[in-house]
């Protein structure tokens, strides 16, 4: 098996935060790594509008040209405000991006090495997204553990060489700069994530890219933003991910605005470990 090649970008943020000109970029400098999928683990808009969600579907549409796209909505791709605490059903909430993105929030997507399913964390405001700072209602998500258990379920009825890979928005690792956590109540879904029996999460909202593990065995890739709120002045970001046998190396490249093209950062290399944890390995 060759490596399978997975790009990671997040936080798009179309509606006056985007970098348009960086998104022309980075759309010439995906096509040169020819990756067989793109992940986009979110916030495609700013306030959910029908002008943003239509400059997104144009950007997923041409990134789709280069390889089949997985997206998932974030907070700010939820109508919130329609259906506080659910009170007119969850379906509200992502009416637009249904409009726009198709009928399932939380696709699947199936190739011959590789599938990728997506979990939804943005729930509007939701008692489950609540802690006691007030300034975290309706960013700050959570992950049910009917989301895990679905995700579990469709794992472990696919072929056990497919590579896993996990989407969910809100970012499941504290942020490198702001030291924040994505989740509410975030060990809860930690080790709720570990019993996906996934080879990689991936997940972006917190607008800086990391790397790293969950409990030293589940691989994490955050993605960064490619709207101009980076934060401590860092330069955005998207990961690519190349996953074989072993290992996943996860591989940052930073918008290099002057030379208008990324350039690569910070590699991490982790060991796959599903085959250690009970489950066949590829
Ligand atoms: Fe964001
Ligand atoms: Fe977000």
């Amino acid at each position: 098996m060759s490596d399978v090649v997975v790009a990671h970008i997040s936080d798009v943020h179309f509606g006056g935060r985007a970098d348009l000109a960086q998104l022309a970029v980075l759309e010439r400098f995906l096509s040169a790594f020819g990756p067989q999928i793109i992940v986009v683990s979110g916030d495609l808009t700013q306030r959910a509008r029908h002008g943003e969600f239509q400059a997104a579907l144009r950007f997923v549409t041409d990134l789709g040209r280069l390889a089949p796209v997985h997206l998932v909505p974030g907070n700010h791709d939820v109508q919130w405000w329609r259906t506080p605490f659910g009170i007119l059903g969850r379906r509200v909430l992502y009416q637009k991006w249904r409009r726009y993105f198709g009928a399932d929030p939380t696709p699947v997507l199936e190739l011959d090495d590789v599938v990728v399913a997506g979990m939804c964390s943005a729930h509007g405001l939701a008692l489950g997204s609540m802690t006691p700072n007030l300034n975290d209602m309706t960013v700050k998500g959570h992950l049910p553990a009917s989301e895990v258990a679905r995700v579990r379920a469709l794992f472990a009825a696919v072929p056990a060489h497919k590579i896993r890979l996990a989407v969910l928005h809100h970012n499941v690792l504290p942020g490198v700069v702001s030291r924040r956590w994505g989740l509410a109540r975030p060990r809860a879904a930690q080790a709720l994530l570990l019993t996906l029996g996934a080879d990689v999460v991936l997940c972006g909202h917190d607008h800086t890219e990391g790397a790293g593990q969950i409990d030293g065995r589940l691989a994490v890739s955050t993605a960064g933003t490619h709207s101009v709120r980076t934060r401590g002045g860092l330069p955005s970001a998207f990961n690519l991910l190349r996953v074989d046998r072993q290992r996943i190396q996860i591989e940052h490249y930073c918008y290099a605005r002057d030379e208008q093209t990324f350039r690569r950062g910070d590699t991490v290399i982790l060991p796959r470990t599903r085959g250690a944890a009970g489950i066949v390995g590829a």
